[in-house]
């Protein structure tokens, strides 16, 4: 499938908003007339348009790098379920050393590359399920609301485990999901932002936690 078409789509439909709470940041954004449902009509394998909405996870763990960028800067950063990016833009913009996104949606990966232009940030896009896989070269993944699913949750508490013990830093947001792996999370901040998981967008409790090993929790 060529994905040329979804750039131009996106620039044309989606509009360019600041993110609630982080002015610094400015997303492409779904609203009432984007027309996303003409994109799914020329492909079949169109997913669940997570790349173009706010979720509470990523909105919290994005607000929690630029309130403290100590936790990144100079490190190499993987944003795992980038989905619009939010999470690897703030890590840039906070000191970040490299960034990658990394997402197996192949339409999150085109809104990654434009929303990093729109915001001056470089990040390397990964096309890939990568929690199927050994623990990437890098020292800090964040996790921005991938806990939404039970066998997704599973699959990646289990890549997590992998990259704690190879000596990654591992930094979740999350609004409270159900699958949330919440006896293995140290909580390190809360901030109340909208979720469209809850109601498109109310607002909504959610935490940004560091993922632990079995034996400290
Ligand atoms: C709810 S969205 C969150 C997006 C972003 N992190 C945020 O908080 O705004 C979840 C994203 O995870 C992606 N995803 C789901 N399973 C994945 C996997 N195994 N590896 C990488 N990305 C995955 C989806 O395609 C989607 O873009």
């Amino acid at each position: 499938m060529d994905y040329s078409h979804v750039r131009q789509f996106i620039t044309d439909n989606l509009p360019v908003l600041p993110v609630p709470g982080m002015p610094k940041i400015r997303l492409h954004k779904a609203g009432p007339h984007s027309g996303l449902r003409r994109l799914a009509e020329r492909d079949p394998r169109f997913g669940s348009p997570y790349w173009a909405h706010y979720w509470g996870g990523g909105l919290v763990l994005a607000r929690h790098l630029l309130d403290k960028p100590e936790t990144v800067v100079g490190r190499h950063v993987v944003d795992l379920g980038a989905g619009s990016g939010i999470v690897g833009i703030a890590a840039a913009k906070a000191g970040a050393a490299k960034v990658d996104a990394a997402d197996i949606d192949p339409y999150a990966i085109e809104a990654i590359g434009l929303n990093a232009e729109l915001n001056n940030v470089t990040i390397q896009t990964v096309l890939a399920d990568i929690t199927i896989g050994q623990p990437p070269p890098t020292d800090v993944i964040c996790v921005g609301d991938l806990f939404y699913d039970a066998a997704i949750a599973k699959g990646v508490t289990e890549f997590l485990d992998r990259c704690l013990a190879s000596g990654i830093t591992v930094l979740i947001g999350d609004p409270w999901r159900a699958h949330l792996p919440a006896s293995r999370l140290r909580l390190l901040a809360e901030y109340i932002v909208p979720d469209f998981g809850v109601s498109t967008g109310k607002p909504t409790r959610s935490g940004v936690f560091a993922f632990e090993s079995s034996e400290q929790s």
